[in-house]
């Protein structure tokens, strides 16, 4: 008995598995000509872009957990420290800057003063990380710190990650404690067993009167390909996921800073971390410890196989600060070449070999280069003359690197201009012919950032509606790829405790994280497309957005629809010019109740796409493409009729 309801149980699940295609009442007729094709689209089409914006650097995919390491983020470092004592014992701590380890990044320590301490107390320092510190069971972290002690401190420091409410989770003794600078290192366990939490937070305790100096502490838990100063795990197998092709870096805003002075240079962000000053990220608000610098950003193009796009500062900042083309530009001509040098120069240039000095001999590759950021904003008009001069510069060292200018020029022809929307979903939806009568008389389109606004620009929500948008426009992308060369969502991340820009594709805090429904979006269309695209047209009126594609060398047809109607759209599907279809396919469907629904950290799956299997698909067959939704069916094509 018990076995004929499994197995009637069992059939029925199959049967809701392969989900007929409904077939009748077909309103309108999406024709796809698979006999003929379009255009290629390029593996590198969708891709991504990176700032660090809304913590999303520190505190964010850079490794590191602990907030203010160098002491560097506000005059009395007890913004992110605290004192932690017990007992009757008593201590203070202040900043101290007349001892510095060196005179350009770690000028600043944080001197303890333990005054009184009893047997079984304790005296120390406190971080509880950027909003929270992950703490997970079986984990191995890894502390490292430069201290030194005062003649009259004897004892070893005791290291602990703890529950805020006490509860210690690891802990080691370093002893040896010198009387001049030296970095001490080691790693602390925390056995299995436990619940992963972040209310908790990194102590350095100690039970001896006297003084002890810190400087440059850090905490890291495993990375991503267990690098030194690496990833967090969690965010980079989202974007794994993504499957992306490019990496735009490192901004947007960020890359020009407020000031000229505030500007992301390079040169400060390589190195032993020992030597990065850090600077003040003025666009978004807070301190960046450069930890995440130029060579991290080459290396995690490396692990997830992306193209690197590099910006290089262009000579203007954000409150309108410039450098006019001319001598004065120089310099900073200069220093682009100089990264580019340091990105793909073989050991025996200057660059090069400061590259193999810090850990990677291997030259990287650079396929483009996007001088400035946004540079219409630029009002005394100068752009066009600096464009010039990097691209006269870039392009004699270089001359097979892709130029990319943020802004109209005149005086050369960059190989892309590099784009941004950040408009409404019905804008977007609206506009997914946007690129299809476009000239192809001029150079290629970087869709650099792009993001549906459903309110404020920047202070809106990531819907399933602003997906919809988003959704419909690359449909349009993908059709054009003949002239759009890459296109990249913006922002990329958001720590939900410091959000100052919303939407953004992925949120987290500092244990967990998620995908907006644009995230699923993104992914949708990054995993699901051919090389080439294939001729589609809509008989009838509805309110489709749709692009066909195939992948050449298996015959898969890709053929994404987004409907956004708040009803249902019956629709006959004819695919001309293939000897047959296999009856069997399947369909991706990302939707929701309602246009408004969120992910969320407390619900990170409520809007994600589901999977079903098709079956009695053919040349011609009809699809009922639900409200709000965006669909991806992909099925096998029998020999192209020629
Ligand atoms: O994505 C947020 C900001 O929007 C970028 O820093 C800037 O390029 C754009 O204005």
């Amino acid at each position: 008995m018990l076995l004929r309801r499994m197995v009637v149980l069992a059939l029925a699940m199959c049967l809701m598995l392969i989900a007929p295609p409904t077939i009748s009442g077909a309103g309108v007729t999406l024709t796809i000509d698979a006999g003929r094709t379009g255009t290629g689209i390029s593996p590198t089409l969708f891709g991504l872009m990176f700032e660090d914006i809304n913590h999303s650097g520190d505190g964010g995919i850079y490794g590191e957990l602990l907030a203010d390491r160098s002491f560097l983020d506000d005059p009395t470092g007890h913004a992110n420290w605290s004192l932690v004592t017990t007992g009757r014992a008593q201590g203070s701590f202040d900043l101290d800057t007349s001892q510095p380890i060196n005179k350009t990044a770690l000028t600043t320590s944080l001197r303890l003063t333990i005054a009184r301490v009893g047997a079984d107390e304790r005296v120390g320092i406190a971080n509880g990380g950027y909003y929270g510190l992950p703490v997970r069971p079986g984990t191995l972290y890894h502390v490292a710190f430069y201290a030194r002690r005062s003649a009259d401190f004897s004892g070893p420091l005791k290291v602990s990650l703890e529950s805020t409410a006490g509860r210690v989770f690891a802990a080691a003794l370093v002893s040896g404690i010198s009387t001049s600078w030296r970095r001490y290192t080691l790693s602390i366990k925390v056995p299995f067993g436990i619940q992963p939490s972040e209310t908790n937070q990194f102590v350095i305790s100690m039970a001896h009167t006297g003084r002890v100096w810190f400087n440059l502490v850090s905490l890291f838990p495993a990375t991503w390909n267990n690098r030194a100063n690496g990833l967090r795990v969690d965010l980079m197998r989202l974007l794994k996921d993504m499957h992306p092709g490019f990496l735009r870096f490192p901004g947007g805003n960020f890359l020009e800073g407020q000031t000229i002075g505030t500007r992301f240079a390079w040169k400060n962000t390589i190195g032993a971390l020992s030597l990065r000053p850090g600077h003040l990220d003025d666009a978004w608000g807070y301190r960046s410890s450069d930890g995440l610098g130029l060579l991290e950003y080459l290396e995690w193009c490396a692990d997830l196989h992306m193209m690197p796009v590099l910006g290089v500062y262009a000579g203007y900042s954000l409150d309108g600060q410039y450098v006019q083309a001319g001598p004065r530009l120089r310099p900073y001509v200069q220093d682009a070449l100089d990264e580019i040098q340091y990105a793909t120069g073989s050991s025996h240039t200057v660059w090069g070999a400061r590259r193999t000095a810090d850990g990677h001999p291997a030259p990287f590759t650079i396929p483009y280069v996007e001088i400035g950021n946004e540079d219409s904003f630029d009002q005394s008009g100068g752009y066009d003359g600096r464009f010039a001069q990097f691209f006269d510069a870039i392009r004699r060292t270089y001359p097979s690197m892709k130029l990319i200018a943020t802004t109209t020029v005149h005086s050369r022809t960059p190989d892309v201009y590099d784009q941004h929307f950040y408009e409404s979903p019905q804008w977007f939806v609206a506009n997914a012919g946007y690129y299809d009568h476009y000239s192809r008389n001029g150079p290629s389109i970087f869709v650099g950032e792009y993001a549906a606004q459903t309110s404020d620009i920047g202070q809106s929500e990531a819907t399933l509606g602003a997906a919809l948008g988003e959704a419909a426009w690359m449909t349009g992308l993908e059709r054009n790829a003949d002239l759009v060369a890459m296109a990249s969502y913006a922002p990329l991340f958001a720590n939900e405790s410091f959000t100052q820009w919303n939407p953004d594709l992925i949120g987290f805090d500092s244990l967990s994280s998620f995908g907006s429904p644009s995230y699923y979006v993104q992914k949708l269309f990054s995993l699901y497309h051919g090389d080439v695209t294939l001729p589609s047209k809509l008989d009838g009126r509805a309110a489709l957005a749709f692009v066909a594609s195939k992948a050449s060398a298996d015959g898969t047809l890709y053929l994404t629809v987004v409907n956004t109607a708040t009803s249902a759209q019956i629709t006959r599907i004819v695919i001309k010019g293939v000897a047959s279809i296999a009856a069997r396919g399947e369909a991706t469907v990302l939707t929701s109740g309602s246009l408004d629904d969120q992910n969320s950290l407390s619900a990170p799956v409520k809007v994600v796409p589901s999977v079903s299997q098709l079956a009695g698909v053919g040349d011609i067959f009809t699809y009922r493409f639900q409200p709000n939704s965006v669909t991806v069916l992909k099925l096998a094509m029998r020999k192209v009729v020629r």
